[in-house]
């Protein structure tokens, strides 16, 4: 038995206490913490977010859009998610129509011919939603919908919540004014006492003979600061509880396209959604583009958080690329308008259009990424198309700091973006990745990174290695000085994912946070702003461990990783440290790499609150095996 605990880890030493065994354990440590000696300052926008449009992130995910294929966009099997609906003796049909369509943006719609309708045989169609539709008690939806007949007496349309299991109506509105030109019509659908579900689906009918067609049928559940076309609020919460700075956006591969022609343009996702044309995108769905450049800066302002702006600079995904020269200036231009969209006053031609679209304010950005992963770039132009975008931008905005997504032979960027999709082994060898980096190169931005390990969200393994990645990251934020894990979200939904492991799943009507969650939780809710001097001597190879200290707060933070199976012993030291006598602790820990949260069991894996109460300027602490803890020290 001993025999084999040994042969298990050759590091691993056997604890015999008054002649007992109790258990394996991974070589006491010390680990020395000076207080007061700073090392450095913490970067203070060290970690925020990445997204993109993948995994139904925005549609069918934190947009909060409930009707899919909302624009009735058709292929070889008729109009997705929408169905005919011929009640009692009805007799209709519905057909894409590409001659007429509510705008210069949206020139299609759904015709509906129906023959044979009246009070109690209504026709008409339904749509299924995003994987069903969210209903919850006493709850207002508001919608809207495009739509024109060839008669006035087509009308009323009814529009009616109905339980998918039931065939009830949980809510039901009647639009009236029904006309023979293009017109919006708004209507508000309110529940009642019901069990929360999302087997439900949205039906719009008429009960007269007519041709009726209809475009833009939208319907929102109440959203996070009640903003209209706004975000799911369970999602804007876990987002908020990772305590970030700053969201980088839109992606990605979704920033790029497969083509040219499919990139993101901002300027197709502003202003009223009936003018905006819907793209497609590169995860093999269509993108509504409600989620368009001012929902993005406004998912900012709710989060109070900056942006972090990709602007598309010439590259996509396919391979082709746009030549540095006077092909790539329009492209530039696109960047610089949309600079000023964000930024520039009302009093700026890009300025008073944002202030048309309801946000008169500029918003703050310090950052701005010049395309995305331009490594993949083989034809060798990003050095120039870089440089090009750099000269232009500066001299405009000089004190923007321009993040490259691919190093440059000649060219110092402000900031370099590096990528980072690892296994968990990974990152406990890459933990000191940055330790060495030249101080004197440019600014690293983690931009994307994960450990790997896990779907649709990653487990606990995955966790651990982040956890100690992040070690590596906050011991060296003098020079990393932004990180985001990324992809942020998955709809765990059938078909939902595009990419695995992801840090947030839901849905249609809940939501969770995966372990590696909750580890990002716990160390940007203790981040401190300084990095104050240790040493650790005497480890296993898997404890790894970052020490800041809040200033105006007067705390310490420990953050520990014991990514082994066995537990660590560690004496602390803090020389000369005067510290309240209890320490409060927050531990995730696992007996398994494999053990997760799911979308039915969503807390498996928590932080749990303690007290440590044997603090003093030395003392014994042991890590449990499988164990991420942040430790708060108070300054007495
Ligand atoms: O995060 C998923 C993808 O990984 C991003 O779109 C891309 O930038 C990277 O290759």
């Amino acid at each position: 038995m001993i025999g084999k605990t040994f042969a298990r880890s050759a590091a691993a030493a056997v604890v015999l206490l008054g002649g007992s065994l109790l258990f394996a354990q991974e070589p006491p440590a010390t680990l020395t913490i000076h207080p007061d000696q700073s090392v450095h300052a913490v970067s203070p926008m060290l970690y925020g977010l990445m997204t993109e449009e993948i995994n139904y992130s925005y549609d069918g995910g934190l947009y909060a859009e409930m009707v899919r294929n909302r624009t009735f966009r058709d292929d070889w099997s008729g109009v997705p998610y929408w169905y005919l609906v011929e009640d009692g003796n009805s007799v209709a049909k519905m057909e894409p129509d590409h001659t007429t369509g509510p705008s210069d943006a949206l020139k299609n719609s759904m015709r509906i011919d129906v023959e044979k309708a009246d009070a109690k045989n209504p026709a008409g169609v339904l749509n299924v939603g995003y994987w069903g539709m969210a209903l919850r008690p006493n709850t207002t939806y508001k919608g809207s919908f495009y739509a024109k007949a060839d008669s006035a007496e087509v009308g009323p349309v009814t529009v009616s919540l109905v339980s998918n299991d039931t065939g009830t109506a949980r809510a039901t509105a009647t639009v009236t004014g029904l006309g023979t030109d293009w017109k919006q019509h708004e209507f508000t659908l309110k529940t009642g006492s019901l069990t929360a579900s999302a087997a439900n689906h949205l039906v719009l009918t008429v009960a007269h003979p007519g041709k009726l067609w209809l475009n833009l049928v939208s319907l929102f559940p109440p959203t996070y600061h009640g903003r209209a076309n706004g975000n799911r609020a369970d999602l804007m919460e876990k987002m908020a509880a990772m305590h970030p700075t700053f969201l980088r956006f839109p992606g990605g591969n979704y920033l790029e396209g497969n083509h040219i022609s499919e990139r993101f343009e901002w300027k197709k996702t502003i202003g009223p959604l009936v003018d905006r044309p819907t793209h497609p995108s590169p995860w093999n769905y269509h993108s509504t583009d409600g989620m368009g450049l001012l929902e993005f800066l406004y998912w900012c302002e709710d989060l109070k958080i900056q942006p972090v702006l990709a602007v598309y600079a010439g590259y996509s995904l396919m391979g082709e690329h746009v030549e540095p020269g006077p092909q790539l200036d329009s492209y530039v231009q696109d960047a610089l308008d949309e600079l000023e969209y964000v930024t520039g006053g009302t009093d700026t031609r890009w300025g008073a259009v944002r202030a048309k679209n309801g946000h008169p304010a500029p918003f703050k950005l310090t950052y701005v990424e010049i395309g995305n992963e331009d490594w993949f770039d083989k034809s060798g132009s990003y050095e120039g198309r870089y440089e090009q975008f750099y000269k232009a931008i500066k001299a405009k905005y000089p004190q923007l700091q321009l993040i490259a997504t691919a190093p440059l032979k000649n060219f110092k960027p402000d900031v370099l973006d590096e990528h980072f999709y690892v296994r968990a082994t990974q990152n406990f060898k890459d933990a000191t990745h940055y330790d060495k980096t030249d101080r004197n190169g440019p600014k690293i931005f983690v931009g994307e990174w994960a450990t790997r390990e896990g779907a649709p969200t990653p487990n606990f393994g995955a966790a651990l290695g982040d956890a100690a990645w992040m070690t590596g990251l906050e011991r060296n934020s003098d020079i990393v000085i932004m990180t985001a894990y990324a992809p942020l979200f998955v709809n765990v939904n059938p078909g939902g994912m595009q990419w695995e492991t992801d840090l947030i799943g839901y849905d249609t009507m809940h939501s969770y946070g995966s372990p590696a969650y909750y580890a990002q939780v716990l160390f940007a809710k203790y981040l401190g702003n300084e990095v104050v001097a240790s040493d650790l001597k005497g480890a296993g190879p898997k404890l790894f461990y970052s020490i800041t200290k809040n200033t105006a707060k007067k705390q310490l933070y420990l953050k520990l990783v014991n990514a082994s199976s066995d537990p660590q012993q560690i004496s602390i030291e803090l020389p000369g440290a005067k510290l309240a006598s209890s320490a409060r602790v927050e531990s995730l820990t696992a007996r398994s790499t494999q053990a997760t949260n799911t979308i039915y069991d969503p807390k498996f894996i928590a932080p749990v609150e303690s007290t440590l109460n044997n603090v003093s300027s030395s003392f014994q602490h042991t890590l449990p095996p499988y164990t991420i803890q942040a430790i708060r020290f108070d300054e007495q």
